[in-house]
Formats: C-alpha cells, structure tokens, sequence
C-alpha cells in the first residue's frame, strides 16, 4: 500500500528519511476536516472528538497552522495583516508549520493507535494558496505537500459545503484575520479549488453544512466509526 494513494482509506506511514527503512504501518487513523471560513468546522470538530472519547479511543485533535509551539508562531506570522508575504513564501511558510506538526505530533500519535483529527491540512493550502492566490501547478504543489506531511494522507477528508454568502455572513461578526478578510472573489476560487479535490479524491465526504448540527454529526461519525472497524 503506498501512502500517497490519495484515496488509500487506510493510511500507512512512509517516513521519509535518507535511509530506505520502511516505517511500521500503525493501527491510528487521521481525519481531516476542510472547507472555508465559517462553514462550522469546529463545532463537528467538537463533537467527533467527543463521541470518539466516549467509546474510548484516543483522540487528538490538532488545527493548523499551528499545533505545536513553533508551528504557532508561524501562524502568527501568517495571519498578522502588518505582513503580505510573496505567495510562493506564503506555501513554504504554512508547509514549514505543517511539517513541524507532523514530524513531533502526528506520527508520534499515529504510531501510539491515535485517532488524529485536523482541523485543515495539506488540502487548505491547495485550496487557499493554489487556487486562491493562483500560485504553482498542481504538480509542484503536490510535491511540496509530500514533503511538508511526511508523506501523511487522511483516510477521510470531511469537506463542510457552505455558500460563500452564508460563511461571509457568519464571519462578519467576527475580528478577522489576514486571510479571512480577503474579499469574495478570492473566497470563489477557494471553493472551486475544493470542489475539485472533492470530485478527485475518494478520500473527500462533501457535507451539507447547512443541514442541522445534530444530522452533519450523525453522518460524520458513521464514515469515522466505518474506517475505525474495518481493520
Ligand atoms: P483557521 O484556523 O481555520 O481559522 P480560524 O481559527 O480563525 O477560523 O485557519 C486560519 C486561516 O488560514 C484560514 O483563513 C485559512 C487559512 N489557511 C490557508 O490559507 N492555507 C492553509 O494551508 C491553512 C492550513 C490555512
């Protein structure tokens, strides 16, 4: 099983090292969650986390940027409206996060039988960077997510569909930060960048985050509870 099957349901660990040793497949499982600003990711976030914890598996849960303390400074950096940083500095400086994470969390936690939950990964960037700003071919990109993710692929990807108009809604209550104030031109093609990893990948369950909490929660954790028993 190669680990960058995009639609590998199971994933197995291929440390990238200089040497050619193999890494050990581990019994954990990554999810993912994707979709833009406002969509309710963290909410369906909370509640997987819960009902997974319930039935007693290890959870961790990580967003990113972020999740470890330097992986947090850089997303502070990245959302700091004093910076506009090149685009192409944009993709490095949130693959430099996401490596981080990788590398000192996730693996570790993988390689102990936890169950991972992102709150964005590699796909974020695709979406945000590549379609958003219209930076590097998807190739390239692919590439750089490789490396940044230690060869990492979710099992799932829980993409949260929202009209743009409803998320821009939901976000205007809110302070913004550098990337959320972007206008919505920009939010268009982030979508468009979504709906086309969702129609490429298998591994993608889109989501109507517009149906109630309750029934998104209801079809989230079926998908988990399926890969969690099918060993
Ligand atoms: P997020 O933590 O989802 O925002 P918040 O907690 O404020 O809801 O993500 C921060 C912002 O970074 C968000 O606007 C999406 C953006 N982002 C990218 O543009 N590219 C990426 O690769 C990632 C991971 C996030």
């Amino acid at each position: 099983q190669r680990a960058d099957r995009l639609d590998a349901s199971r994933l197995t660990v291929q440390k990238r090292t200089m040497t050619s040793h193999p890494a050990p497949a581990h019994r954990g499982l990554l999810l993912s969650f994707e979709g833009i600003d406002g969509s309710g990711k963290s909410t369906q976030i909370s509640l997987l986390t819960h009902a997974l914890r319930q039935r007693g598996h290890s959870v961790s849960v990580y967003r990113e940027p972020g999740g470890t303390p330097l992986s947090e400074k850089i997303r502070d950096l990245l959302l700091d409206p004093a910076y506009e940083p090149d685009p192409v500095t944009e993709i490095l400086l949130f693959s430099a996060a996401r490596s981080e994470l990788a590398a000192r969390r996730i693996l570790p936690d993988l390689e102990a039988g936890h169950v991972v939950i992102l709150d964005r990964f590699f796909d974020s960037t695709t979406a945000y960077q590549g379609y958003g700003n219209g930076v590097l071919g998807e190739q390239a990109l692919e590439s750089i997510h490789r490396l940044a993710a230690h060869a990492l692929v979710p099992g799932i990807t829980f993409y949260l569909r929202i009209p743009i108009q409803h998320a821009l809604r939901r976000l205007a209550a809110q302070e913004k930060d550098r990337i959320e104030s972007k206008d919505e031109a920009f939010f268009s093609r982030v979508v468009e960048g979504y709906e086309q990893l969702a129609r490429r990948h298998r591994r993608f369950i889109p989501l109507d985050a517009l149906a109630p909490v309750e029934q998104i929660h209801g079809e989230i954790l079926s998908h988990a509870t399926r890969l969690l028993t099918s060993a």
